[in-house]
């Protein structure tokens, strides 16, 4: 074989590893080949102090619990105090080396502005220092694969998300050579309690759906485990669902022409239905 045949039989075996990855795993590929040949998260977050905000459900919750098995030191935030306890009595439940004081319970409302600073001292007081989330550490940024694409009927779950990134994506240069990792994490659906408090046209009024099991969604588990991946191996974004959302992004972001007329054939039901994976919304 010649050099030059040569290269494409590689090229081709390539692209067809990265294709057969795009379309079989729940992940990108660079997620994918972290998670299997990467650094494993529970080398990486032994011992290390990690605040998780939105740690009394969903993702957040999955986190902190994925955290507690690496033995990392854990401060969990959330506005619902109770919840944060029962949460933290399951943490120690999982990995019973965890002390009580390795868990600092601290409720916090993020649109308190003047909570942050006193919020972070009782951690360094309590730890002494906070790896993940400060000056010199790592931010784990949980935005959704609506930060990369819109989402049709989710207008302001969609911007806040496409916002994370210009914020995060701002912050990650104004911090080159700090010694600062952001990780932009972008699940599809997950199973949450996001279905029964987002809101609809009416103001004040929630959506009040329960998930069912047999919706197609990743476990809030498997999304926090993928998610710990992505940071142990300081990926700088990293998206994980179940399809078709994976091949898609990868559309939208290598071929947003063809994205966007595959999208016009799909329609807007469709992409409403891969949010929320079942039928019975497709009355509204
Ligand atoms: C990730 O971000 C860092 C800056 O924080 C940059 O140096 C690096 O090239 C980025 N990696 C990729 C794969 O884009």
């Amino acid at each position: 074989m010649d050099l030059f045949s040569l290269v494409c039989v590689l090229y081709i075996t390539f692209i067809s590893v990265c294709l057969a990855i795009i379309f079989l795993a729940d992940s990108d590929v660079l997620t994918f080949i972290s998670a299997h040949f990467g650094k494993a998260p529970e080398g990486e977050y032994d011992g290390k102090v990690v605040w998780v905000t939105g740690a009394s459900s969903g993702i957040g919750e999955a986190l902190a619990k994925e955290l507690a098995r690496c033995n990392a030191k854990l401060v969990l935030s959330a506005r619902r105090k109770e919840e944060l306890e029962r949460v933290k009595t399951e943490c120690r439940g999982i990995n019973p080396s965890l002390k009580d004081d390795d868990v600092l319970v601290l409720p916090l409302d993020m649109v308190d502005l003047e909570s942050h600073e006193p919020s972070l001292k009782k951690i360094l007081n309590q730890f002494g220092k906070l790896d993940v989330l400060n000056g010199g550490g790592q931010f784990g940024i949980v935005s959704s694969a609506a930060g990369k694409v819109g989402v049709p009927n989710s207008g302001t779950y969609t911007a806040s998300k496409h916002a994370l990134h210009g914020y995060f994506e701002g912050l990650r240069m104004e911090t080159y050579g700090q010694n600062i990792d952001i990780t932009m994490l972008c699940p599809g659906p997950v199973f949450s309690g996001v279905l029964q408090n987002a809101c609809t046209s009416k103001p004040g009024e929630k959506v009040n759906q329960q998930q069912l099991p047999t919706d197609k969604k990743m476990t809030a588990e498997r999304c926090a485990y993928l998610c710990l991946v992505a940071m142990a191996n300081r990926l700088n974004e990293s998206w994980m669902s179940p399809l078709p959302v994976i091949p898609f992004l990868y559309l939208n972001a290598y071929q947003p022409y063809l994205a966007s007329k595959i999208g016009k054939l799909m329609g807007k039901q469709t992409f409403q239905k891969i949010r929320d994976n079942r039928d019975t919304l497709k009355k509204d």
